[in-house]
């Protein structure tokens, strides 16, 4: 039995588990890192500890002092609990979206959580980065973790979590998979595992769909803590220094329903309860295992609990009202609406002038009612949208009704989300544009 004398001993060390029943019928051997169990519940206590105590051999860090942090939680969680059994105060700055569960956690151990606004750009003051700062900036005594640019982050992976893998299977690790958040878990393994092995590690990141990471344009996406992400308006795509892309030998872009559903499959095939970026992971780890034989060993990094995410991914009603889940109805859903094809989504780029827009959706041939959303400007990249990327609805008619040389933007009719698995019994009064969910992105219109 492991007998430790803190708290802080009891981060690292985290256990591998073969997965039979989710890769069953592949050929190589696929095991999961489990970081869900660190003391804190996920990988991100690894470089809390190991950015705390650089800081305080770096005399960044005093007694008295106050820890402080922009992220999406599992990182503030893992901050919050060392600082309190350091002694130091911790306050976290956290996108609002984040998993109400998150943030319970962090106020459980003690930190001061500040929510802030979800998407915006990387220069406005009400980002996530720029309030941590300008708090850090603002409190004596206070240090700011800044995770993404700091060394210490990937060095707790080189440090700890590399060399376990590598021991644990005995060197017959041949692929490495993890998801991308600031980088730091798959460089700082990533770096020792090809070290390790003259190079023979294949180092796979596991990427959200939209992710800049593996490609995408950055739309926004429902796996929280991992991916890249990326405000339409920023001025520049900065990418941490945490991640170091050399060492990454191939992408695989996992859908948000893939990620989701991997997690809901390995809790209920292998009794692990995951979240979606262990979801994303595994599921990249699947994929990849199709392509490979029985002398390959694949490693895939699981970084948090499923038990953040009850209230949304293990939660059947959160996933029917955005798409992802259709419950069978005696009537039928809103999908019986949808006939034929989709009605096809119109997306037009914010920032059009009102008769600029209407030149667009006559071009278009749309009918004078016929709707189309205004969505950040993503140049021609719009692929599908989130949500939140909607500035508002137009159709020929409203446009009709202001100035030519107005933003298209003032002539925003009213319109709804509406999710694809509703009953049809519960149709939206359709005197306003309905836009469905599937997916958590916008698939129709009804009207
Ligand atoms: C749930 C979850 N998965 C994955 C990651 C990515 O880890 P890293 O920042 O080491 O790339 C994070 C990081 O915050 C996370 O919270």
């Amino acid at each position: 039995m492991t007998v430790y004398e803190s708290v802080l001993d009891a981060i690292g060390g985290t256990p591998l588990l073969r997965l039979k029943k989710l890769g069953v019928g592949v050929r190589p051997r696929i095991y999961a890192k489990l970081e869900f169990q660190n003391i804190g519940g996920s990988v991100k206590d690894r470089a809390a500890l190991s950015m705390i105590r650089a800081a305080e051999q770096a005399g960044l860090l005093k007694a008295g002092g106050t820890v402080v942090e922009g992220t999406s939680g599992n990182t503030g969680i893992g901050l919050s609990l060392v600082a309190a059994q350091l002694g130091y105060r911790s306050v976290i700055f956290a996108p609002a979206a984040t998993a109400a569960e998150k943030v319970r956690l962090l106020r459980a151990f003690g930190a001061e959580v500040h929510l802030v606004a979800d998407f915006v750009p990387r220069s406005h003051p009400d980002h996530l980065a720029n309030r941590a700062a300008a708090f850090a900036a603002s409190t004596p005594g206070a240090w700011l973790a800044l995770q993404y640019d700091n060394p210490a982050n990937p060095g707790a992976h080189f440090a700890g979590t590399g060399p376990e893998i590598w021991k644990d299977t005995e060197g017959a690790v041949t692929h490495f998979v993890a998801s991308v958040g600031t980088g730091g878990t798959i460089s700082g393994t990533g770096r020792y595992l090809k070290e390790a092995s003259d190079g023979l590690v294949q180092v796979i990141a596991a990427d959200p769909e939209h992710s800049r990471y593996g490609g995408g344009n950055g739309s926004l996406k429902y796996t929280e803590g991992a991916g890249h992400p990326l405000h339409p308006a920023s001025a520049e795509d900065i990418w941490p220094e945490a991640f170091d892309t050399t060492l990454v030998d191939k992408y695989f872009s996992i859908s948000d329903r893939d990620a989701i559903f991997t997690a809901r499959r390995a809790a209920l095939e292998e009794g692990l309860l995951i979240g979606a970026t262990g979801g994303t992971a595994l599921a990249a780890a699947l994929e990849l295992a199709a392509t490979l034989d029985e002398s390959h060993t694949i490693v895939a990094v699981i970084p948090d609990s499923g038990r953040n995410y009850l209230s949304t991914y293990f939660d059947d009603a959160w996933l029917t009202s955005l798409g992802f889940l259709e419950p069978t109805t005696p009537d039928g859903t809103i999908r019986s609406l949808l006939t034929g094809a989709p009605a096809g989504v119109h997306l037009l780029a914010n920032g059009l002038t009102a008769a600029e827009a209407a030149v667009e959706l006559h071009t278009r041939s749309l009918g004078p009612s016929e709707p189309a959303f205004l969505v950040l400007d993503r140049g021609d990249s719009f692929g599908t949208v989130h949500p939140r990327e909607v500035v508002g609805v137009v159709t020929l008619e409203s446009l009709s009704s202001v100035d030519d040389a107005a933003p298209a933007a003032s002539a925003a009719v009213a319109y709804r989300t509406v999710a694809v698995g509703v009953p049809a019994s519960e149709t939206p009064d359709l005197t306003e544009v309905a836009a469905v969910l599937v997916d958590g992105r916008i698939a129709a219109t009804l009207r």
